[in-house]
C-alpha cells in the first residue's frame, strides 16, 4: 500500500470557492450573499431569499414585484409532468416523482439542443430556467401529497405569496398566517448550505458540462439518502416509533445499544449546533401553540436533552423541521420533497456559479485492488501498430 493520504467522504477537504453562502461551525453561522440566515428568516419572503442567492443582493421593491410576477407565470402543472408523474405507481416515494418530473422538464426545455456542446446554456437561459423550475416545483410536490390522498390537483393562485400558495396547492385551503410565516422560514432555512453532498453533486455534473436539468436531477437523487436530506422524513419515523415523552429514555437506550444513529442529530461540519435550528425550532413552537400540541414539544425536548446528554450531538435543521412539517399537515413522505423546493435555489445558484468558473471535477483514487494480470493464452497482436508508432510515422 501506498502512503497516499485518503480523505475519506472529502472531510476536510476544501475543494473550490464560492461566493453564495459561508457556513462557519466555529461561530455557528450561515452567510447567505453575507447576510445571516436567521436575520433573513425573520424579515424576507422566500422570494426575496431566492433572488438574493440567484443575484447576490436583495430585491427592492420593484424587483422584487418583477420577480414575484415571473414566479407566478410558472406557477401551473404543466400537462406532460402530471401525465409523467401518473405513470408512476401511487406507491413510488415523492422524491422519485420530483426526480422524474425535473427529468421531464428538462427533456422538454432543452428539446432541439441536440450538439452536446451547447447543452450548458448560456448564465442568462439557466437562470430563467432556475426560476421555472422554482416557480413549478411547489405544483410537482403538492400534486405528489394530493395524488397519494386520492385529490386532484387544484389551480395556483396567483394572489399569493410563494409560501400562501404552496400550502394552498397542498391542501385546498387557504393556511393561517402563522402558519405560512413559519413554513416560509423553513423555506429560507432549507435554501443553501454550500458544498452540502446535493449541492456538489449538481456541481460535478455541471463541471462536465452537462445541462442544469441534469444536475438538479443529479442533486435530487443526492438529497434523497437518510443522511442529507431524507433525514427530515426519518425524524418523524423517529418520532412515531417513540411516541410519546416518557418512552423516550428505554427507546433511546435500545436504539444506542443496537448502535442506531439517530436521525436529526449530528452534522459533518457543525459538531457545535446547527446556525440553523434555533429559527426553526422557534418556528415550531408557535406552530405547536398554533395546533395546541404540547406533546410534540415534550418529546422533541425530552429526546433533545438525552441524546445531547448522552452523546454531546447536536440536532441539525431535520430535526425541528420534521415536527413542524408534520404538524402542518405535509404526509411524511412529502418533507424532503420539500427541502427540494427550497434547495432549487442554491443549487441552481452554485451551478450558475460552477459554470462562471468551471474546472472539470475528476479526483484521484489509490488503487488497492489485486495486481496486475493476464488472460490465459493470451498473445498480444506483435503486427499491431502502436498509437506512439502512428504518430511517428505521421511525422515523417
Ligand atoms: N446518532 C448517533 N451517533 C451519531 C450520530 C447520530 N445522529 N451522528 C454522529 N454520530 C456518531 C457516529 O456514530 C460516530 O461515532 P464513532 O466515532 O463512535 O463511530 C461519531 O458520532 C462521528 O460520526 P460520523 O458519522 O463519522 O460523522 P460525520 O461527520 O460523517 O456525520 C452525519 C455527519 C450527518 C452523517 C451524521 O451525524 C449522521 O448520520 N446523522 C444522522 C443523519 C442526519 O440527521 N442527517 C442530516 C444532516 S443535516
Amino acid at each position: 500500500m501506498t502512503d497516499i493520504e485518503i480523505k475519506k467522504g472529502l472531510a476536510g477537504v476544501t475543494v473550490d470557492y464560492t461566493a453564495v453562502s459561508k457556513v462557519n461551525p466555529d461561530t455557528n453561522s450561515l452567510l447567505y450573499r453575507g447576510y445571516p440566515v436567521q436575520e433573513l428568516a425573520a424579515t424576507q419572503s422566500f422570494e426575496a431569499v431566492a433572488y438574493l442567492l440567484w443575484h447576490g443582493e436583495l430585491p427592492d421593491a420593484a424587483q422584487l414585484a418583477e420577480f414575484r410576477s415571473t414566479e407566478r407565470q410558472n406557477r401551473a402543472l404543466q400537462p406532460d409532468v402530471k401525465a409523467a408523474i401518473d405513470l408512476l405507481p401511487t406507491s413510488a416515494h415523492p422524491m422519485d416523482e420530483v426526480r422524474t418530473a425535473v427529468s421531464v422538464i428538462g427533456a422538454r426545455e432543452t428539446a432541439g439542443i441536440l450538439n452536446v456542446l451547447d447543452a450548458v446554456g448560456t448564465p442568462e437561459e439557466n437562470l430563467e430556467r432556475s426560476i421555472r423550475l422554482f416557480g413549478e416545483l411547489p405544483a410537482i410536490v403538492a400534486y405528489g401529497q394530493r395524488r397519494r390522498r386520492g385529490l386532484e390537483p387544484v389551480e395556483a393562485r396567483d394572489d399569493l405569496d410563494y409560501a400562501a400558495n404552496f400550502l394552498w396547492l397542498t391542501f385546498g385551503e387557504e393556511a393561517d398566517p402563522v402558519v405560512v410565516d413559519a413554513f416560509n422560514r423553513s423555506m429560507i432555512l432549507y435554501a443553501e448550505h454550500s458544498f452540502n453532498a446535493s449541492t456538489f453533486t449538481a456541481r460535478v455534473i455541471t463541471s462536465t458540462l452537462s445541462d442544469i436539468y441534469s444536475a438538479v436531477v443529479g442533486a435530487i437523487g443526492a438529497l434523497k439518502g437518510p443522511l442529507h436530506g431524507g433525514a427530515n422524513e426519518a425524524v418523524l419515523h423517529i418520532f412515531d416509533e417513540i411516541g410519546e415523552a416518557s418512552n423516550v429514555v428505554p427507546w433511546l437506550d435500545r436504539a444506542l445499544a443496537e448502535k442506531r444513529k439517530i436521525m436529526g442529530f449530528g452534522h459533518r461540519v457543525y459538531k457545535r449546533g446547527d446556525s440553523r435550528v434555533p429559527t426553526m425550532k422557534g418556528a415550531l413552537d408557535t406552530l405547536v401553540a398554533h395546533y395546541d400540541r404540547p406533546d410534540v414539544a415534550a418529546l422533541y425536548d425530552t429526546l433533545e436533552a438525552e441524546f445531547v446528554n448522552r452523546k454531546g450531538i447536536y440536532p441539525n435543521l431535520d430535526y425541528p423541521s420534521g415536527p413542524a412539517y408534520n404538524l402542518i399537515g405535509f404526509d411524511t413522505l412529502t418533507f424532503t420533497p420539500l427541502f427540494v423546493a427550497s434547495r432549487i435555489t442554491g443549487w441552481t445558484a452554485h451551478i450558475i456559479e460552477q459554470q462562471a468558473s468551471n474546472a472539470l471535477i475528476r479526483p484521484l483514487s489509490a488503487y488497492n485492488g489485486v495486481d496486475e494480470r493476464h488472460i490465459d493464452g493470451y498473445v498480444p497482436d506483435t503486427a499491431a501498430i502502436t498509437v506512439a508508432e502512428r504518430a511517428e510515422e505521421a511525422a515523417g
